[in-house]
């Protein structure tokens, strides 16, 4: 009887731990447990000493009336707000926020400082060959680079982009406002080109000749690319425009619009690039079969394909849930499989390196960038960039230890373990808030959720230059969690009608909070939410015209 009744027990946890966790509701327990904690505002026990500091009339962390001042006084801009004083969940950015693994920590302290050559460098390439495949580790007896450490990613991208610029002013093709002028418009891309063209020259002064196609530019990607006086053109996939929730991989490239500019202007685009997942597109997803597509019609133009791979552990747990072909497969390998196809890829660290720094662009040896003679040339002067501006190429601006910890966080980011309470977290709190009615985009991404102002501000009389995405992160900063406006300011989507990526982004730090956090946070969405009408507007007192604006802008309340 006895046994018959442990058995039953049994039988019941084995249904219980099986179960998929709900907003709230959790069988299963966590994978990981904390080992480290950090308290809030070490200054912030003392008030007087706050007060002082930021000469506000009351502590910012403990009086709502007081972070009201100090986000007025920093311009309702979160990127000025310091961090100690955020009471509730700072959701800025996941790149860098992670909290490193007691593994990680133990190999920061086995760091081999030596200057050139230190032990980290070997770890970490060999590391780079297990994560994405041995093609991409560096050849240690070849003379020629194919590894590039850099400090962080638009690091990496600066270098790529514009040592690649100075291969391109040696090719002769006319701007691309004389070759748009006679092109006819099937899907209405190159519309959207000759926009996207005409903003450069604005800002540049130059005429662009080329143009670097992508499912979606990450911010500083697109000005890194613009900077060199090369047009960034995200392509969406129908689906995502048309806010297809239950389509799966709404991270996709647009391949009707991609082949179009393939077949008609193929001398004019130097590079494709797919980002994975794409972060400006909602954190979505990218299938493998867009993945090989994009390789298929790069592959008939001669044009070498990249990834921007900051997020691809996610990317990869997202292809194993939602493509049968990829169920029974590990995360490990579908990277792997993911890797196959690209001739270079540009990663920060940051994110699924589970670093705190780091970056790196990777040329794939045998891939079509180290092969054509045009591109060719430009890794030797990747090279010298990286000496110059860097370090040697065997540290690349990281100090040993970060290396080895990059290393380890490697090693850690495909097991599903960690993947599926990552993902899974970033779902319940997109749920917690959809379940509340705000409009967020659906499905939810790999590394962060994103409001919908569009929608968020349906029906509420408010314009684009009220900027209202602005005032809902500020409004939330009073409330004490920070978010970050990725949408009409960060973007200058002003002129653009939707559907358009106009988003507030509550992006999740790697392994730092727990759901009861992000929780307290949905509840301060919901209560701005029911009060929308409320919500004043904002203007921009300094930087409207400025490049990169929104990490430098200052607004007001009106
Ligand atoms: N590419 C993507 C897709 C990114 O999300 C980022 C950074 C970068 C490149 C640049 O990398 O920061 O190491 O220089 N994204 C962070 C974010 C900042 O908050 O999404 P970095």
């Amino acid at each position: 009887m006895t046994d018959n009744n442990i058995d039953f027990f049994i039988s019941r946890f084995e249904e219980l731990f099986s179960l998929a966790p709900q907003p709230g509701r959790y069988f299963q327990p966590r994978a990981y447990r904390n080992a480290a904690v950090r308290f809030r505002a070490h200054t912030g026990h003392d008030c007087e000493q706050v007060r002082h500091f930021f000469n506000t009339t009351g502590c910012p962390l403990h009086s709502v009336r007081a972070r009201r001042e100090l986000v007025e006084k920093t311009g309702l801009n979160p990127f000025l707000y310091p961090a100690q004083l955020l009471p509730g969940c700072d959701l800025l950015s996941d790149s860098g926020t992670t909290t490193m693994t007691m593994e990680q920590w133990s190999q920061m302290l086995l760091g081999d400082e030596a200057y050139g050559s230190n032990e980290g460098y070997y770890e970490l390439n060999e590391q780079i060959g297990r994560t994405f495949g041995s093609q991409w580790q560096q050849e240690l007896t070849s003379t020629v680079q194919t590894l590039f450490i850099f400090h962080q990613g638009r690091a990496a991208e600066h270098a790529l982009f514009s040592n690649l610029s100075r291969m391109l002013g040696q090719r002769d093709v006319p701007p691309l406002a004389e070759v748009l002028n006679g092109v006819a418009d099937r899907t209405g891309v190159f519309a959207r080109l000759r926009r996207a063209a005409e903003r450069v020259r604005k800002r540049s002064g130059v005429e662009p000749r080329f143009v670097i196609p992508s499912n979606g530019h990450f911010d500083t990607t697109e000005a890194n690319i613009a900077d060199c006086s090369i047009v960034p053109l995200n392509l969406n996939c129908d689906e995502h425009r048309q806010n297809d929730e239950q389509f799966p991989f709404r991270g996709n490239i647009n391949l009707g619009e991609l082949a179009e500019l393939l077949d008609r202007i193929p001398q004019h685009i130097p590079l494709v690039y797919l980002t994975i997942t794409n972060n400006t597109g909602g954190g979505q997803p990218v299938s493998m079969a867009n993945i090989r597509a994009v390789r298929e019609l790069t592959r008939q133009k001669n044009i070498p394909f990249f990834f921007d791979a900051c997020r691809f552990a996610e990317n990869a747990w997202f292809i194993r849930e939602r493509d049968g072909e990829f169920r029974n497969k590990g995360v490990a390998e579908i990277v792997r499989q993911m890797f196959e196809y690209p001739d270079g890829f540009h990663i920060s660290l940051k994110k699924d390196g589970l670093a705190n720094i780091g970056g790196a662009l990777v040329i794939r040896p045998d891939g079509l960038f180290a092969r054509l003679t045009d591109y060719q040339q430009i890794l030797p002067r990747l090279t010298d960039y990286q000496i110059l501006t860097e370090g040697h190429p065997t540290y690349g601006g990281l100090a040993g230890r970060d290396l080895k910890a990059i290393a380890e966080g490697l090693r850690m980011v495909v097991r599903h373990e960690y993947l599926s309470a990552r993902v899974e977290q970033v779902r319940r709190f997109a749920e917690r808030l959809a379940g509340d009615g705000i409009p967020v985009l659906k499905p939810a991404g790999g590394h962060a959720v994103y409001l919908d102002v569009d929608r968020f501000f349906d029906g509420v009389p408010v314009q684009d230059r009220d900027y209202p995405g602005v005032a809902l992160v500020a409004l939330l900063l009073v409330a004490g969690h920070r978010l970050c406006e990725l949408g009409v300011y960060a973007f200058e989507l002003e002129d653009v009608t939707p559907p358009r990526n106009n988003f507030v982004r509550a992006a999740v730090p790697r392994l730092a909070y727990e759901d009861q956090d992000l929780f307290a946070c949905a509840e301060a969405v919901r209560l701005v939410y029911e009060h929308r009408a409320r919500i004043p507007k904002v203007e921009v007192i300094y930087g409207a015209g400025l490049s990169l604006r929104h990490f430098k802008s200052r607004f007001r309340f009106v």
